[in-house]
């Protein structure tokens, strides 16, 4: 039996990509040719160019250098290396921003900043948009059909906003096509309200700090939403002019995470394939466990993206980063840890920012492959080339999809409103963190979770878990009814459902479109000081112990049961005794409230009931130390299992499992084991038990 892969995401080079940023442009010759021996020895098959080469490709208007590039990509060709070539615009050189200004970014302040830094340009200007597209076309009709050219990166971490007169007008004119009328657009910002009623466009402007309006929170986010589209339109600028002069060539860019400037979820359908940059800030605790979870809730997000689409991890550093308040160091066995965590989430090569340590300015202790030591005896050296021969002996794993039962939503529209709104509580309103809370159980068991947005498919999961929904999109609510309808089984939370699209509260009770789905009605909510607390008490048995109790904080919700039966109640308060947690039967499936923000266990408790009902399994059964997680992707022919000890303790580890084979070399394996601090192991499930996978042979890597 063979199942269905995903073609590999580099039709040139079919395995798991391993390589990074490399710019050569600040190096001299005999140092490029140096590196060039030295990635060999690095395993690397792939390397990224010309991220922030503007000034070296075009030294002044119209003067085009581009021969030392037509070099160094003939190098990688000839050395089996595929590059994806970057469009330089995320960082102009001097002469352009002072030949023209317009096309420097203007803060929210209405001040034009000044030339240098990088992402400092204006979305909209339109000499910068020709310029970058001119560039584009030239890299396109230059390279497009280079041996070693695998996909265009275009532009870098786009993000932050420009609210230049450009761009002010483009904003109105976005305004004008989604409203229609400024009778919709003052009924949808609610503008009686101190006499803020439009009555031309051009009094629409940019809202923020420190001068502008601030009390408009539909204006706020529909700011958020056109700056999102903006950085897509720019995006497209560029794309079209390669696809144009170079047909068939992937293109991408690398996104950042849960970075909220840019919705990941519409620019997805504009790019080939899922890139994104991972740079974990391990906390003040260093390398804790939680951000061990947050990266592969994120690796997860990205994943859900295009589907469940294998993506690239176009970014990590090989070490640490120098712009965290604290710079420790990667400790032994973390970065093997790092790169198979991604792999194990779906994504199909590792990179790094950066091959080569600057000399100077500010990332110049930035971790890096080849560090200013220059040795490849040196410890980041040695990881860095271990990985890479790691993931040369995974190649099998490429296009092996990561499938899951259970659904997060992390809704960006939802978390700007929420970000936007002056209730219940100014501090932690804590979307994002709160959504990775509701992810943490499934990732100790090892029970996959696809992260997705509210408006993406939900038929294919038995669990769709929305935590603090605050924003319900127009078609949301009948989608969620509906898959509660077909069987399926919905959590949701409180400071979910309060407000429409437009940031208008919906009337009647919230969440007022899921009412009758959640058969539930809330009539308040109460917001806890820091040392205040209630408790949620567990009154049935079924998915939580009678007489469990959970201590909740912050956020409480006062709800009413219509349909719903009640599983819980507060302790205390004066609306102790009522619905704390509730579930409604729903046609065939459920729809469960929580209506507190609860401690972990009470999620840990929850989720385990709710699996074990609904028959959601890990990946591999078995038990393991707290902070060990196991993640499966399904190859053709086999289950690659990916187990992986985020502590910095030795952990235990046993799989009721047998006849598993080690996946590095196919011997093998015991299914109990030890695994070191940030120790990693990769174990094979062969689909024919009896016939343990042969592993192809790694070939040298190739550039076709
Ligand atoms: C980002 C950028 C890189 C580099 C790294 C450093 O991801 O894309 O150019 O600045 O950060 O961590
Ligand atoms: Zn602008």
């Amino acid at each position: 039996m063979r199942r269905e892969t995903y073609p590999p995401i580099i039709s040139k080079m079919p395995r798991l990509l391993h390589g990074g940023d490399y710019n050569p442009e600040q190096w001299p010759k005999e140092i490029r040719i140096a590196d060039n021996d030295l990635m060999k020895q690095a395993n690397w098959n792939a390397v990224s160019m010309g991220i922030f080469s503007w000034v070296s490709l075009e030294l002044e208007e119209g003067k085009f250098t581009f021969e030392w590039l037509d070099e160094m990509m003939d190098m990688q060709a000839q050395n089996g290396r595929v590059v994806g070539l970057a469009t330089p615009s995320a960082a102009a050189p001097a002469w352009l921003s002072k030949r023209y200004p317009e096309t420097i970014r203007t803060g929210s302040d209405g001040v034009r900043r000044k030339h240098g830094n990088r992402v400092n340009y204006c979305w909209t200007s339109p000499i910068y948009r020709q310029k970058t597209s001119e560039m584009a076309t030239r890299l396109a009709e230059r390279y497009g059909k280079h041996p070693a050219l695998a996909y265009w990166h275009v532009s870098n971490e786009f993000g932050g906003e420009c609210h230049c007169d450009l761009c002010q007008e483009a904003f109105r004119e976005w305004l004008k096509a989604r409203y229609g009328s400024l009778d919709a657009l003052n009924a949808a910002y609610w503008t009686a309200f101190w006499s803020h009623t439009f009555t031309d466009w051009s009094q629409l402007e940019s809202p923020g700090e420190p001068h502008g309006e601030t009390a408009i929170i539909g204006l706020t986010v529909d700011w958020r939403r056109f700056t999102s589209d903006r950085i897509i339109d720019f995006y497209l600028n560029e794309t079209n002019a390669l696809r144009a002069a170079a047909p068939g060539v992937p293109a991408t860019t690398n996104l950042m995470g849960t970075y909220t400037g840019l919705d990941p979820f519409k620019i997805a359908p504009h790019v080939d394939f899922i890139a994104w940059d991972s740079y974990p800030w391990f906390g003040l605790t260093p390398w804790d466990v939680d951000s061990w979870i947050t990266t592969s809730f994120i690796h997860d997000l990205n994943r859900g993206l295009k589907g469940g689409k294998p993506f690239l991890l176009m970014e990590c550093s090989p070490s640490s980063s120098n712009w965290y308040p604290v710079m420790g160091l990667k400790r032994p066995n973390a970065h093997m840890l790092e790169g198979l965590q991604a792999i194990a989430h779906g994504a199909d090569g590792v990179q790094y920012f950066q091959w080569r340590q600057g000399r100077g300015s500010s990332e110049q202790y930035h971790g890096a492959v080849v560090a200013h030591n220059n040795r490849t005896d040196a410890r980041v050296f040695q990881e860095v080339a271990a990985l890479g021969k790691t993931l040369g002996q995974l190649t099998p794993v490429a296009g092996a999809p990561f499938k899951a039962e259970v659904a997060l939503i992390h809704d960006w529209e939802s978390a700007w409103a929420i970000e936007a709104t002056v209730a219940p509580r100014l501090d932690k309103k804590n979307y994002t963190k709160t959504v990775i809370e509701h992810y943490e159980h499934f990732w100790e068991q090892g029970i996959a979770v696809e992260v997705i947005d509210s408006e993406c498919e939900l038929s294919g999961y038995k669990m769709v878990i929305a935590p603090m929904l605050y924003m319900i999109k127009p078609g949301v609510a009948e989608r969620l009814a509906q898959f509660v309808k077909d069987g399926g089984t919905l959590v949701t939370t409180y400071w979910s459902g309060w407000v429409d699209q437009n940031t208008l509260a919906f009337q009647g009770g919230y969440p007022e479109p899921l009412r009758s789905a959640l058969g539930i009605r809330v009539e308040e909510i109460d917001a806890l000081y820091p040392d205040q607390h209630n408790q949620v008490v567990v009154e049935k048995s079924g998915l939580l112990d009678r007489g469990s109790k959970y201590a909740a904080s912050e956020l409480c919700e006062r709800v009413q049961a219509e349909t719903a039966e009640v599983l819980a109640v507060y302790g205390e308060d004066f609306y102790a005794g009522d619905p704390a947690l509730t579930r409604n039967i729903y046609g065939k499936g459920q729809a469960i409230y929580v209506a507190s923000r609860n401690e972990d266990a009470f999620n840990r408790d929850l989720f385990a009931g709710l699996t074990e009902q609904l028959g959601i399994k890990p990946c591999v059964e078995g038990s393991w130390t707290k902070g060990v997680t196991v993640q499966c992707r399904e190859g053709a022919t086999a289950d690659f299992l990916f187990v992986l000890n985020c502590t910095d303790k030795e952990a235990t580890i046993t799989l009721n499992e047998q006849g598993l084979q080690n996946a590095v070399d196919g011997t093998p394996a015991a299914s109990s084991f030890q695994l070191p601090a940030f120790g990693s192991r990769v174990l094979i499930r062969s689909l024919t038990p009896q016939q343990p996978v042969a592993l192809p042979e790694v070939a040298a890597p190739a550039a076709s």
